[in-house]
């Protein structure tokens, strides 16, 4: 595998080497001294044209954890301002000799695209609405290291599913893995095109649920009204104190971050023992250096 693009480009195996190699990974971050040689001598650029705070920081220490050279790019304060195509830039990045490009990109397929102009890998980071590749990974090195494997466990996926890259790639590698996905949410905000179970009514899903996703409402790429009002939304789909003790004892609540805290989910829910969110920024560096070292260095 050169690049990765999407979640669907996975095939069980290839995944499973993936979070197999993450756990690996994980030792190093509870050394001392948290750095391997593997890719000394190689330049990883992150390139980012949408706001980001773990996943790109993420992707800089993993990089880093792995002793790659690191450029950071965002488009704020580029040339980009200046009207320079996405085209153009991979070109500059090309003659400055990348080995992979990290890209986020506010517009649907732009990593496919920029895969065609330049020679290194390229590695989704967040496209548009469309996929997410790697937290769907660190998402599931997450459930397999909470609950011992991803075959047959229940996930809900509940909120602004319309908008979540987050939630595409998730359905795409779950049902790869086997686990058995179901969105929750307003009719308004699941897309009819993603082929798995849904249910409007959270309350119903939650007593048989491993695992509770819970989504950012995002709002900055809703240009129309998609539900009545915040209280409103929060208290159908919001998960609070009295609906996360609906679950089982086991069970687990994720979120991919950033938070809206009050809206899709209660501090005392996001601050809980059964919260994984703040295990799973942790986790997404181990994910990436195995994505990293699996592209870039991991070949014979
Ligand atoms: C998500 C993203 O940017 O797609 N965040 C993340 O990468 N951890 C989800 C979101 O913005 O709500």
């Amino acid at each position: 595998m050169k690049h990765l693009l999407s979640a669907a480009d996975l095939d069980a195996a290839t995944a499973t080497l993936v979070l197999d190699t993450a756990a690996e990974m994980a030792g190093i971050a509870g050394r001392e001294v948290k750095k391997l040689p593997t890719l000394r001598g190689r330049t990883v650029v992150n390139l980012f044209y949408e706001d980001s705070t773990r996943t790109r920081i993420s992707f800089e220490a993993a990089a880093k954890r792995l002793s790659a050279d690191v450029i950071n790019f965002s488009a704020k304060g580029s040339s980009v301002s200046k009207g320079e195509s996405l085209k153009d830039t991979a070109l500059t990045l090309q003659a400055m000799g990348a080995d992979a490009v990290v890209i986020r990109h506010p517009a649907s397929g732009a990593p496919h695209r920029l895969a065609t102009w330049v020679e290194g890998s390229v590695l989704n980071a967040g496209d548009g609405t469309h996929e997410h590749p790697t937290q769907a990974l660190l998402d599931a090195y997450t459930m397999r290291s909470r609950l011992g494997r991803l075959a047959g466990l229940k996930v809900a996926v509940v909120g602004d599913v319309l908008h979540s890259r987050v939630a595409r790639s998730n359905v795409a590698l779950l049902a790869t893995l086997g686990a058995k996905v179901t969105l929750v949410g307003p009719p308004t905000l699941i897309p009819v095109d993603l082929q798995t179970q849904v249910s409007y009514d959270l309350d119903a899903v939650l007593p048989d649920a491993d695992v509770v996703m819970m989504l950012r409402v995002q709002r900055e790429r809703m240009n129309d009204s998609y539900f009545p009002s915040e209280r409103e939304y929060a208290r159908r789909y919001g998960l609070d104190g009295p609906r996360m003790r609906k679950l089982p004892e086991h069970a687990i609540v994720m979120h991919p971050g950033p938070m809206n805290r009050g809206m899709e989910i209660a501090p005392e829910v996001a601050d809980s023992a059964r919260s994984t969110i703040v295990e799973q920024v942790a986790n997404g560096v181990s994910v990436r250096m195995a994505v990293l070292y699996l592209l870039l260095g991991g070949k014979p």
